[in-house]
C-alpha cells in the first residue's frame, strides 16, 4: 500500500547557551535567608547561571541558534522563520526574534516572539510546526530564551532561588514524510491555557498597567498542585493523538522547574525515572529555555539518538501548558 505523502517538521539540529556566571546555592545563601539543604531537598536545584553585563535574552538566543545551525550543518541565511519564546525580551518592542535575526545576519525572514512563559517553547514548536507543514516556510529556528534573573525579587527567598538564565534552540525543517509513526519529525502537539490562574504566577508590572517591568510573584504550593495534574493529562492526550502510549516513549524532556514535579509526573504516567532528562540541578528553572536546553544536553551527551521517541512537556504562568511528541 502506498502511504500518503505529507510534510513533517524534523529536528535537524539543537543548540544551547548559558551565561558565563554560575551561582551555587551556597553563594545565594550569603544574600538571602536560605540554605543549600532546603533548596536541594525542595527543588533539586544546585546551580543556576546568571546573565552579566552584555548578556541578554537575544544574545543568549543567538548563541544557542549558532550552535543549532552548526549541528544542522546549515548557514543562517537558509532560515526563513524565527519563532522565539520568551517572557523576558530585550525590549518591550521590537521582538527579540528580530534582534536574533540581525545578530545572525539573516537579511530577510519571518521573525516574532511568542509569550507563554514556561510553556513558551511548546507554543513556539506548535506554531512553527503548523507554518512549516503549509510548505510556505522551509526551515525554522525555534528558540526558548530567558533572563529571569532580571525580573526576580532578590529579597524574596521563596522565588529567587528557583530560577536561572539561558537559551536553547532547534532547527526545524519541513521534510516529505508519510503517516507512519516510525517517521521522523513532530508526530503530535497539544496546547492548553486557563487564564483564571493569573494570580498564582505573574509579574507585578507591565507596559500597559504600571509602565514598569515588574517582579515575579508566585504561590509555589498551588502552582505545584496544578502542574502535576496538568502535565500528566497533556502527556497522555498528546501520546494518544500520535497513536502511541507511554510504553513507546524513549525519553521525556520536561520543563525543569522542580525535581519533585518531574518525579511525580513520571510516576503518574508509569514512566521510569531513567527515561526523564533532568537538568534542573544544573540550570534551575530557565522558563521557556528549559526544554530546548535539556533537549540539547541529552542530544549532545548521546542519550537521545536518531529514531528515538521523545516527548517534550511544560507548564507555566497563565496557566499555559502543552506537550509535543516527536521522533528525533
Ligand atoms: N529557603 C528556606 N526556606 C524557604 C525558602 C527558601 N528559599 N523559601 C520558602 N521557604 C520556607 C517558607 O517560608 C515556609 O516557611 P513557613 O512554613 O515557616 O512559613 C516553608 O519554607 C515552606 O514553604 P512552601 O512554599 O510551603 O514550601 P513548598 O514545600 O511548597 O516548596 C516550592 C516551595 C516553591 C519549592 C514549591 O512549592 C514549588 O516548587 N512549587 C512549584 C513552583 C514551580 O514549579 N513554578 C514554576 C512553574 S513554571
Amino acid at each position: 500500500m502506498t502511504r500518503p505523502a505529507l510534510l513533517r517538521s524534523v529536528v535537524t539540529g539543537t543548540g544551547s547557551a548559558l551565561p558565563v556566571r554560575r551561582v551555587s546555592n551556597a553563594e545565594l545563601a550569603e544574600q538571602v535567608d536560605t540554605t543549600d539543604a532546603w533548596i536541594v531537598e525542595r527543588t533539586g536545584i544546585r546551580f543556576r547561571h546568571i546573565a552579566g553585563d552584555g548578556e541578554t535574552t537575544a544574545t543568549l538566543a543567538a548563541d544557542a541558534s549558532r550552535a543549532a545551525l552548526a549541528a544542522a550543518g546549515i548557514d543562517a541565511t537558509e532560515i526563513d522563520l524565527i519563532v522565539l519564546a520568551t517572557a523576558t525580551p530585550d525590549q518591550t518592542f521590537p521582538s527579540s526574534a528580530t534582534k536574533v535575526q540581525a545578530l545572525l545576519g539573516i537579511p530577510d525572514c519571518v521573525a516574532f516572539d511568542v509569550a507563554a512563559v514556561c510553556s513558551g517553547f511548546l507554543y513556539a514548536v506548535q506554531v512553527a510546526d503548523s507554518m512549516l507543514r503549509t510548505g510556505i516556510h522551509k526551515r525554522a529556528l525555534v528558540i526558548g530564551a530567558e533572563t529571569f534573573s532580571r525580573i526576580l525579587d532578590w529579597e524574596d527567598r521563596a522565588t529567587c532561588v528557583l530560577f536561572g538564565d539561558g537559551a536553547g534552540a532547534i532547527v526545524l525543517e519541513g521534510q516529505q514524510s508519510d503517516d507512519r509513526p516510525t517517521a521522523r519529525g513532530i508526530l503530535a502537539t497539544r496546547l492548553h491555557a486557563d487564564g483564571r490562574h493569573n494570580d498564582l504566577l505573574y509579574v507585578d508590572g507591565g507596559p500597559s498597567t504600571t509602565g514598569t517591568v515588574g517582579k515575579l510573584r508566585m504561590k509555589g504550593r498551588e502552582v505545584f498542585r496544578h502542574a502535576v495534574v496538568n502535565l500528566a493529562a497533556v502527556l497522555e492526550e498528546t501520546l494518544e493523538l500520535a497513536g502511541l502510549t507511554s510504553a513507546d516513549v524513549d525519553w521525556v524532556v520536561p520543563h525543569q522547574a522542580n525535581s519533585r514535579i518531574l518525579d511525580a509526573t513520571a510516576r503518574k504516567l508509569g514512566l521510569p525515572a531513567e527515561k526523564v532528562v533532568v537538568t534542573v540541578d544544573q540550570h534551575a528553572n530557565t522558563s521557556a529555555a528549559s526544554v530546548p536546553l535539556a533537549l540539547d544536553v541529552a542530544v549532545r551527551d548521546g542519550r537521545i539518538k536518531p529514531g528515538q521517541l521523545v516527548v517534550l512537556e511544560a507548564m507555566g504562568g497563565g496557566f499555559t501548558w502543552g506537550a509535543a511528541v516527536l521522533r528525533y
